[in-house]
């Protein structure tokens, strides 16, 4: 699977990355410490071949510097320290630099993340988002603690060595360079295309840890259908693609040794060989063959590296146009913590509004609601799968807004009022609680952080809640969610109910949230949600229509419209209406 984006550095990327300096600005000092002595340390390096060649011609009594071997050992000692000592202090100064700008690019991104509002996580995918955070950051440090450190240096060595060999034997050195670079960029190629076949060996390995994990993790499905054969079946195929890939591969690895064993080697012994004539007839030294040859492996090391270096940069690059595709998306609120909760009595009117989710545009979902809920009291939505209730609650939310028409909250368009504070006036208890991991504290102080013991309790109980809590040896401080205990539906509705309760919030949204309990749990949860209903404006969406037989009003919600309103009473009286034949259907059953 190659991916389309293209592998090529262009203007527009140039730019990309120039976005990134506010991120890098506040430790530019680090930065250029840190290129300078690159710099140094490179060029120090270039040292290593020369006083080789220097020692070889000493040896061989034909040196023009007048040093003995001593001596240039001792100096090959000296740069070895300098150079120690150097590189040591960039790599620090490197990773001070990269680890902290890309913590602040994080930061960012994950503040902007939180911040956008519900239709940016329609349009993308969460495994996706977080791949951003994590691999595409990562990525671009990569890029700047050492990919790009080392690709200058491999610049800075490929000039100076050129140089240096230009100078002290030109004619070989145009040998050299008329061969090798062609050899190793053939090389950087071959080696290039081989990876990506063990890319797709890799790719494919990774879709049978798919099928085991798929297996594995619903085994209770996969017994109940006596479906191990077909996994099994499924397991062993995925494995036979990967043994296939695997030895197509082996093909062009073992021809990639070859490659590099003959064509490599070969050019750098046909070097030594016509160096050796050379050395033979006088018009070089053993030294500066020595020399020689050791610069054209450091050039050869530079040029096969570049290439990898210069393709790591690029995607680097690929992955900070995504980073920043979400650093410059508008968000709709802010990290702010305090905000000033309006003062609102709780009447909302929902006035002819419309509406289609900004993602499927040519299907409305709602075609004109109308609705009046005085403050203080309780509605039901009621209607068929798929009639539209969650979404009315959801524009509720502001989740979304209404293409049409408009909702007031005491005769005020919500629209205009400032997010967050809006929002802090409503609470929400939704059909399936997702518990935070932490302690059941944790999880139900979420709904106020400022709030104190006796209120948090106190929460517990009207949320029928404390009974269980404390039916547990660690009380408040168990762990519950991913890694602790697992409670039940009906439990962990009840932990939603008292994180409700100690939000305290002026207008309540109920989705379904009795709908996935037994009958026994559903009778403790609804208690609970009637001491969390009391007093405040309620909009209650249900199945089961026994649990709504006391509401003020029930709107009978059909294909994005109401059809019908009126309390149960009235509407059960309806001769042929849509509610009496809900209605039907439930109580002759279940009576
Ligand atoms: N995020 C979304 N993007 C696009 N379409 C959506 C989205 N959410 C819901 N819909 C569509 O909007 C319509 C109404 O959905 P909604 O969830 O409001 O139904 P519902 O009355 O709550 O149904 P249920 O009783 O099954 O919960 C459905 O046709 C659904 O496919
Ligand atoms: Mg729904």
């Amino acid at each position: 699977m190659e991916k389309s984006e293209k592998r090529k550095l262009n203007r527009e990327q140039i730019k990309e990355l120039g976005y990134f300096t506010r991120f890098i600005k506040p430790y530019m000092t680090e930065f250029i410490i840190g290129l300078v002595l690159l710099f140094l340390s490179s060029v120090i390096v270039m040292a290593f071949p020369y006083l080789a060649g220097e020692m070889a011609d000493i040896a061989n009594g034909k040196s023009k510097l007048h040093l003995n071997l001593n001596q240039v050992g001792g100096l090959l000692l000296i740069i070895l320290v300098l150079q120690g000592i150097v590189s040591y202090v960039r790599v620090i100064l490197f990773t001070i630099f990269s680890e902290k700008s890309m913590a602040d690019v994080r930061v960012a991104l994950y503040q902007k993340l939180i911040t956008l509002p519900i239709v940016f996580y329609d349009k993308n995918r969460v495994g996706e988002l977080v791949s951003r955070i994590t691999a595409d950051v990562d990525q671009l440090q990569q890029v700047l603690s050492v990919t790009m450190a080392e690709f200058i240096r491999q610049i800075l060595i490929l000039i100076v060595g050129i140089t240096l060999l230009m100078i002290s034997s030109p004619r070989l050195s145009l040998l050299m360079l008329a061969t090798f670079p062609l050899i190793v960029i053939a090389a950087y190629f071959f080696g290039r295309f081989i990876r990506r076949l063990s890319k797709d060996r890799q790719e494919k390995l990774a879709s049978t840890n798919t099928v085991v994990d798929e297996t594995l993790q619903t085994i209770h499905t996969v017994k109940s259908f006596t479906n191990e054969w077909f996994e099994f079946g499924r397991y062993r195929d995925k494995i036979q693609e990967v043994v296939k890939t695997a030895l197509h591969l082996a093909k062009y690895r073992a021809s990639f040794g070859s490659f590099v064993i003959v064509v490599l080697f070969g050019g750098i012994f046909f070097l030594l060989w016509f160096g050796a004539r050379m050395v033979q007839n006088g018009t070089m030294t053993v030294g500066q063959l020595v020399a020689f040859i050791a610069y054209t492996m450091f050039i050869g090391g530079a040029i096969g590296s570049l290439g990898n270096f210069y393709t790591t940069i690029v995607s680097a690059i690929g992955g900070t146009e995504r980073i920043r595709e979400i650093l410059s998306h508008p968000v709709e609120v802010t990290t702010n913590r305090h905000l000033a909760r309006p003062l609102v009595t709780g009447n909302i009117t929902f006035d002819d509004v419309q509406f289609r989710y900004p993602t499927r545009e040519d299907v409305p979902v709602l075609k004109g609601i109308d609705m009046e809920i005085g403050a203080g009291r309780k509605i039901a939505l009621v209607g068929s799968s798929g009639a539209g209730k969650s979404t009315i609650a959801q524009l509720l939310l502001r989740f979304y807004e209404p293409t049409g028409g408009q909702i007031l909250l005491d005769g005020q368009p919500i629209a205009g009022m400032e997010l967050q504070s809006y929002r802090s006036i409503l609470g929400l208890v939704p059909q399936e609680v997702i518990l935070f991991g932490g302690t059941i504290r944790e999880n139900i102080l979420y709904g106020n952080p400022d709030a104190n013991e006796s209120q948090l309790i106190d929460a517990a109980k009207q949320a029928n809640a404390w009974e269980f809590i404390q039916s547990f040896p660690e009380g408040l401080e168990t762990k519950v969610g991913e890694r602790g205990i697992k409670l039940s539906g009906g439990q962990r509705q009840r932990i939603a109910i008292a994180r409700a309760i100690l939000r305290d919030p002026k207008i309540l949204i109920l989705d379904e949230a009795t709908s996935s309990l037994d009958a026994e749990s559903e009778r403790v949860v609804q208690d609970a949600l009637d001491n969390l209903m009391q007093g405040r404006t309620s909009v209650i969406i249900a199945h089961r229509l026994a649990t709504i037989k006391e509401v003020d009003c029930i709107y009978v919600i059909e294909h994005g419209k109401v059809i019908e309103s009126g309390t149960h009473d009235e509407l059960a009286a309806i001769p042929d209406g849509a509610y009496s034949s809900f209605a039907k259907l439930q109580f002759d059953t279940s009576e």
